[in-house]
């Protein structure tokens, strides 16, 4: 804490007690750096000030505010979990009504309890794990039960009394910029005395991550159809990835179809990387005379309406192809 007083980060949503503003700021950086978060966080503060303008938004708003931030069913949970608030007539002010929201884990729970509310909660995150796996030499992987257990445990054990606000903010901040993965900054630790991975030369070995099976890849074709002045979309359905977000013709391990005319190729082998998948992606312009039959679920939209819709990052590539 002494460290954090010194070199804590100064971030937009520091020193605010709201603790909508503090929720935001951790949703948007479970999955993304600090550098591009605070601006999306920015924008996103100046549309929607306050949890009752986040209930009353639509989910198509929301979403094209969150374009490009990915993991959308992020948005796609705060925004109900804005009408949850609403309904509950304020702001849960417990870790067990915090974590009753939707979208809500123990982590953001713990967060937010404890930046908004000083709540008693370790709040652990990828930074804690490693500051604490090389402090105390701890090889249990990080991403089994058993870590989590433990690692939750151990950080809960060292929150000093009232001053949980303080203590993992300044856990997270450490960790993230001199506790680092790959260059830490040992030379000037304030803890390199108790550091049992710098004592058993164990830095760079720790923290532990169990191998995860390898992810298979799925191969996308995506054609941007052009005729008349309109474009073919749909939105995607629910229950899989970008679920509410829009795509021109999508064509997954088929052949392509007759459009009649020929497909002009813009990319190849476009590399998407998801959590749980790769997507490959080619993209391909077709310019028929004759409106083509849609499969179902797409439907004509005039091309300069195109960016009213939320799309995924890929989706935003083809377009920037398109439109070049
Ligand atoms: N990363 C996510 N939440 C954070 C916070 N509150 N402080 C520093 N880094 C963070």
């Amino acid at each position: 804490m002494g460290w954090f007083a010194q070199f804590g980060r100064e971030l937009p949503w520091r020193g605010i007690a709201d603790p909508y503003a503090i929720w935001v700021s951790e949703v948007i950086l479970q999955q993304t750096r600090i550098e591009q978060g605070r601006d999306y966080w920015l924008r996103f503060m100046e549309r929607f000030p306050t949890v009752e303008s986040l209930a009353a938004a639509t989910e198509d708003e929301v979403l094209r505010l969150w374009q490009g931030l990915g993991y959308y069913s992020r948005a796609r949970n705060m925004h109900a979990a804005a009408r949850q608030i609403v309904d509950l007539g304020g702001f849960p002010r417990t870790i067990e009504g915090l974590r009753a929201l939707k979208g809500v884990g123990d982590y953001t729970a713990a967060a937010v309890g404890s930046i908004a509310f000083n709540l008693p909660a370790a709040a652990v995150d990828g930074n804690v794990y490693r500051v604490l796996s090389r402090h105390y030499g701890i090889d249990v992987p990080i991403n089994t039960t058993k870590g989590k257990r433990t690692f939750q445990s151990l950080a809960q054990d060292l929150l000093p009394p009232g001053q949980a606000s303080l203590f993992n903010q300044a856990m997270m901040d450490f960790g993230a910029t001199w506790c680092t993965p790959k260059s830490p900054r040992c030379i000037d630790c304030p803890v390199a005395d108790t550091c049992d991975a710098l004592r058993t030369g164990r830095i760079s070995q720790l923290p532990v991550k169990e191998a995860k099976v390898k992810v298979q890849e799925r191969h996308f074709s995506y054609i941007y159809i052009r005729h008349d002045g309109q474009t073919a979309l749909r939105r995607r359905p629910a229950g899989g990835i970008w679920q509410g977000l829009w795509e021109p013709l999508l064509i997954e391990d088929e052949p392509l179809p007759d459009l009649g005319c020929p497909l002009t190729l813009l990319a190849s082998g476009v590399k998407h990387v998801l959590t749980h998948r790769i997507l490959r992606a080619d993209f391909y312009m077709a310019q028929p005379d004759c409106r083509p039959a849609l499969p179902q679920g797409y439907r004509w939209i005039d091309e300069r309406e195109v960016s009213d819709h939320a799309v995924p990052r890929l989706v935003e590539k083809l377009l920037q192809l398109v439109n070049s």
